[in-house]
């Protein structure tokens, strides 16, 4: 066994319901807090849900303030108009309120907006100066887990992504209401599913950073994951399956944050920069490729996860590795997502472009099973198409 370290938050409230009492749930924990910045997008503005925990706020004394201009896959622009607003208005807490987008803004706000730190120095890993302002972070997607992870992804220029890495961005407190998440659309509940089941079984093969509590994070994400997913696209007003839906993401992102992703994400990361297809969905249109790829790498741990996804698999470790990619590819069809490139508007023509992007992920692939070059990449593309 590696030697390892493992972080998460201090402090996780899961209970459906109990977004409606954030203002007590914040003012316990930071008595001092006056003014909140909630950030969200227009999208989670729109279903009127914020009513609740922004009454339940001012009825702590706190005032509240909503920036809402959060896209997907945040461009830095957007990152950076959003710390401004919170220097200017002075916020002295920061509570993110939505998908992975909304929240990896609402981290980057509670850093920058406390201290004079450019942006450019603080992508990578480990190069946050300095305290930040309280966080809080309420998923309402059931998909990348930020709402427990020390990282926030950036859109710099026009597509590539890059992260910010540092022990400052994991939240003082995650809530998981699936009150929130009732509304998210079937397409959606798929795509940010399958990403976070993709946070799974990734971490349980990182390749420098496996460890034994990220295993078993991972392993009951999968379960839960995989148990509820389908239930939650096809009665999406199931509260119990919405429930575990976000504890198995949640649990999932406190694996991968301290087991990372790798080439599945990697080879994601271009498919969105490029053509704007939303996270969760990049990363399922290359999950089973990209496992096909690693199956002789691995073997023996999709087996264990297949154990976890899908009964009666038998057999060698290779052969139920494989029942671990059918079955991912099964809950992708049955959901209705795209599930080739072609779909979402790539062509073979792209596929050259979209190895150089993923090439440039060195800090996810380092964490794949299997190393991948360029070549591979591109073959791994051309069967996705
Ligand atoms: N920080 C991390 O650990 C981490 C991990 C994986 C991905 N990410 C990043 O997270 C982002 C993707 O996040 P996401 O998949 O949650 O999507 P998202 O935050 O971009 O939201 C997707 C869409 O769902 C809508 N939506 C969200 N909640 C809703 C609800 N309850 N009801 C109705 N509509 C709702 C939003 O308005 C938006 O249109 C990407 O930028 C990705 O790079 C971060
Ligand atoms: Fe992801």
């Amino acid at each position: 066994m590696n030697a390892f370290q493992f972080s998460t938050v201090p402090h996780l409230i899961a209970e459906a319901g109990s977004a409606a009492r954030l203002g007590e749930l914040v003012a316990e924990r930071f008595p001092a807090a006056r003014r909140a910045l909630i950030v969200t997008d227009a999208g989670f503005l729109g279903t009127g849900l914020l009513t609740g925990p922004i009454a339940s706020l001012q009825q702590q004394g706190i005032t509240v303030d909503v920036y809402a201009d959060v896209v997907a896959d945040p461009p830095e622009a957007v990152v950076l108009a959003a710390v401004q607003h919170a220097k200017d208005l002075k916020t002295d807490i920061v509570l993110g309120i939505g998908g992975g987008s909304s929240m990896d803004v609402a981290k980057l706000i509670a850093v920058l907006a406390a201290t004079d730190q450019p942006i450019a120095s603080a992508y990578g890993i480990g190069n946050v100066k300095g305290a930040r302002l309280p966080l809080v972070q309420v998923p309402t997607t059931a998909g990348t887990g930020s709402e427990v992870t020390n990282i926030a992804i950036v859109t710099t220029g026009e597509t590539t992504k890059m992260g910010v890495v540092a022990p400052q961005l994991y939240a003082d407190i995650a809530i998981l209401d699936a009150t929130l998440t009732l509304g998210l659309p079937p397409l959606v509940t798929a795509a940010t599913g399958i990403d976070a089941m993709v946070h799974a079984i990734e971490a349980y093969t990182s390749r420098h950073k496996k460890n034994p509590i990220s295993d078993l994070l991972a392993k009951q994400a999968l379960a839960m994951l995989s148990q509820n997913l389908v239930n939650a696209c096809q009665q999406g007003d199931d509260i119990a399956a919405r429930q575990a839906m976000l504890v198995g993401a949640c649990l999932a992102g406190q694996a991968f944050s301290n087991a990372p992703v790798a080439a599945v994400h990697a080879l994601a990361y271009p498919i969105g920069g490029i053509f704007h297809v939303p996270h969760g969905l990049s990363n399922s249109l290359v999950l089973p490729h990209v496992l096909r790829f690693n199956l002789s790498h691995a073997a023996d741990h999709y087996a264990e996860l297949a154990d976890i996804v899908v009964t009666g698999v038998t057999g060698s470790a290779e052969a139920r590795g494989m029942g671990l990619i059918a079955a991912m590819q099964q809950i992708a069809e049955v959901t209705g997502i795209a599930t080739r490139l072609a779909q979402v508007g790539i062509a073979e023509r792209d596929l050259d472009r979209l190895a150089d992007d993923a090439m440039k992920q060195t800090r996810l692939l380092g964490n794949n099973p299997r190393e991948v070059t360029r070549e591979h990449a591109r073959a791994i593309y051309a069967a996705a198409l």
